[in-house]
């Protein structure tokens, strides 16, 4: 099949058809829910071992035990420094060589302000949580690794202002939304700079980063009417095993290495915000999370 004929409609089976993941390791953060436990459970239907990141590692158990796959849990609580640094150490201590890291779990639109260290909750969680359990397990990526982010379309909620690295307490003018478009824009810029730093490490490894869909999951769980909200999307929603196709399909198929650092939608790339292809911003960023990361010892 070429990769024409893979769009909207298609399924992370079908993306992934005649693929062969034996010997393969892939980290999913997000493992227990919606389209990161569709992901996981693809991955391993080709043959992968499958590292399943969880908020604990019961929450993981409990979905390889669901899915009858034999996964490796991973304690990994996004929102908390410690617990992901803790998730990275076990992964070197168990020597794990990694093909693969798919940075998908994910937290959206709460209504009210919440921080942690001092930083907006969505952006630590979807963004700097996965900063740093990515960039603490590079060396452990072999060569030809890959790391998949899952942002969203919704990171155009980001709107005029963008980023506001200044604001990165989300205490001025705190809006659900924005700050979900602008973690989801930080996952569009931390997958381009990743790929810009591979592409002169002679590692061959990829980065990418991509909107999967409107999908019906947990993930509306912080807003008060979501069906209300969803209804009028019914006719452009994706069911979760084809919410799950543009992940397999970025981490799962080969020639896309010319690409890197692009972000898909359906199984295509896709145009992001302008901001989305700064790569001055992208390093601004870089730099700013490894320096805030740094201070939060
Ligand atoms: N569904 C959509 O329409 C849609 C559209 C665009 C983008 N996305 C993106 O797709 C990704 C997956 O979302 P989904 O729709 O599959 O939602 P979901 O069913 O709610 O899954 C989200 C996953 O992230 C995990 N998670 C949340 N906060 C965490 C934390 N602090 N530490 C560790 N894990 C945490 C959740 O764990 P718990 O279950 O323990 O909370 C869950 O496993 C997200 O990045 C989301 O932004 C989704």
């Amino acid at each position: 099949m070429s990769e024409q004929q893979f769009g909207f409609h298609s399924t992370a089976e079908e993306v992934s058809a005649g693929v062969d993941l034996r010997g393969k390791t892939w980290l999913v953060t997000g493992v227990n829910s919606g389209i990161g436990k569709e992901s996981a459970r693809v991955l391993a239907l080709r043959g992968a071992r499958v590292i399943g990141a969880a908020r604990t590692a019961a929450k993981a158990e409990e979905t390889f035990r669901e899915l009858g796959i034999e996964g490796t849990p991973l304690a990994c609580e996004l929102s908390d420094l410690a617990s992901v640094r803790a998730a990275v150490n076990q992964v070197h201590e168990r020597g794990d060589a990694l093909d693969g890291i798919l940075a998908n779990a994910g937290i959206m639109a709460l209504p009210n302000l919440a921080q942690v260290h001092g930083i907006e909750l969505q952006f630590f969680t979807n963004h700097i949580g996965h900063f740093v359990l990515t960039t603490g397990l590079l060396e452990r990526l072999g060569a030809g690794g890959r790391v998949v982010v899952v942002s969203s379309g919704a990171h155009r909620y980001a709107g005029p202002l963008g980023l506001e690295l200044e604001n990165i307490s989300g205490s001025e003018d705190y809006h659900p939304w924005r700050m979900y478009g602008r973690s989801k824009l930080a996952n569009i810029l931390f997958a381009r700079s990743l790929a810009s730093r591979f592409a002169t490490d002679g590692s061959k490894r990829t980065a990418f980063s991509l909107h999967p869909g409107v999908i019906a999951t947990n993930l509306t769980r912080h807003i008060e009417d979501a069906a209300a909200l969803m209804a009028p999307m019914k006719a452009t929603m994706k069911s979760i095993e084809q919410g799950a196709a543009t992940s397999v399909y970025v981490a799962t198929h080969a020639g896309l290495e010319g690409l890197s650092g692009q972000y898909f939608s359906d199984c295509a790339v896709a145009k992001t915000l302008a901001q989305g292809t700064d790569d001055a911003l992208a390093e601004e960023l870089w730099r700013t999370t490894e320096r805030l990361v740094a201070e939060l010892t």
